[in-house]
């Protein structure tokens, strides 16, 4: 695997690659990788001759009183991790190679489109953050495919509404939620759980799965479904952040008619905010 810090040489090798012919793959991330990454790398490996990982932790994407310097940086593992999983560029920029002007004038790409619900409504500028640094990634690495996880569902649509609003030619690929083997989805702030909280916070996905059950066996009644959960998360000792059933597509509240439906929710443990969500499809 050959490692990159700056945006000139990874772009001279990626244009070797490309002038030879080869699909380039890439999946962006903010390290401290486990295994669901690796899945994503794997997944891209399937279909590309070239994999680019990032490792950027986007000073843009984190409000000012949530976590981005406690956020885990462990770059040599993270480096035998991707070598593991056959890897072959990782571009790890600093600060400064990424963002030369400041965080503070920098020109932004902003999705209004769904971003103001969910995860934008608690995490206000969050979104603008992230499809601001990842259009530059993909600037800097033009990919023909990039690979995001399922885990985070809201991000996973706005980016691909992005791609579809500014023309972006990359095929966007989901990847399923890596979860542990009790159903906690796999994520680098699972290791702010405190040992008392962790055979708890299970409750998230089960209730989760029991809404989708419910609505599956024909419960109509969205909201009393919604306030059912909340109590049962509240119940568990968590905080909770929202608990919405929505439109698969657009994340709008779900219609009694819509279809695809995706349940998305977020809670809080003492030291981190924890999300999940479950999609079906009602025939
Ligand atoms: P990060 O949280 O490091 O996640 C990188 C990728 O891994 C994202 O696509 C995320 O959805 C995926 N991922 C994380 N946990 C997962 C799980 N348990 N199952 C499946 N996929 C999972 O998301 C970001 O970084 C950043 O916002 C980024 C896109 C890199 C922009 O800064």
């Amino acid at each position: 695997m050959q490692v990159f810090h700056h945006i000139k040489t990874l772009r001279q090798s990626l244009k070797t690659e490309r002038l030879a012919g080869k699909r380039i793959g890439f999946v962006p991330t903010m390290g401290n990788l486990h295994d669901a990454h690796l899945e994503l790398v794997r997944t891209a490996k399937e279909t590309c001759d070239i994999v680019v990982c990032s490792i950027f932790v986007n000073g843009l994407q984190f409000g000012l009183n949530e976590d981005w310097d406690k956020y885990p940086r462990t770059f040599q593992n993270d480096c035998e991790k991707l070598r593991s999983v056959g890897c072959d560029f990782l571009f790890h920029p600093d600060d400064n190679e990424m963002y030369p002007n400041g965080l503070e004038n920098q020109t932004r790409v902003i999705c209004p489109t769904m971003t103001d619900v969910l995860c934008g409504a608690s995490r206000p500028g969050h979104f603008e953050g992230v499809t601001t640094v990842v259009t530059k990634l993909f600037h800097i690495v033009e990919p023909d495919e990039a690979v995001f996880g399922i885990k985070d569902y809201q991000q996973l649509a706005v980016i691909r509404r992005m791609v579809e609003d500014l023309c972006m030619d990359i095929e966007i690929t989901a990847a399923p939620i890596h979860r542990e083997d009790d159903g906690l989805a796999m994520s680098s702030r699972n290791g702010f759980i405190t040992e008392e909280e962790r055979p708890k916070v299970q409750v998230l996905y089960k209730t989760l799965c029991s809404t989708s059950e419910a609505i599956k066996a024909g419960e109509r009644d969205y909201s009393k479904l919604q306030s059912q959960a909340r109590e049962a998360i509240e119940q568990a000792g968590f905080r909770v952040d929202y608990f919405n059933i929505c439109n698969s597509k657009d994340l709008e509240m779900a219609a009694v008619d819509d279809r695809a439906i995706t349940i998305l929710g977020a809670m809080y443990t003492e030291g981190a905010r924890l999300i999940d969500n479950v999609s079906l499809v009602l025939d």
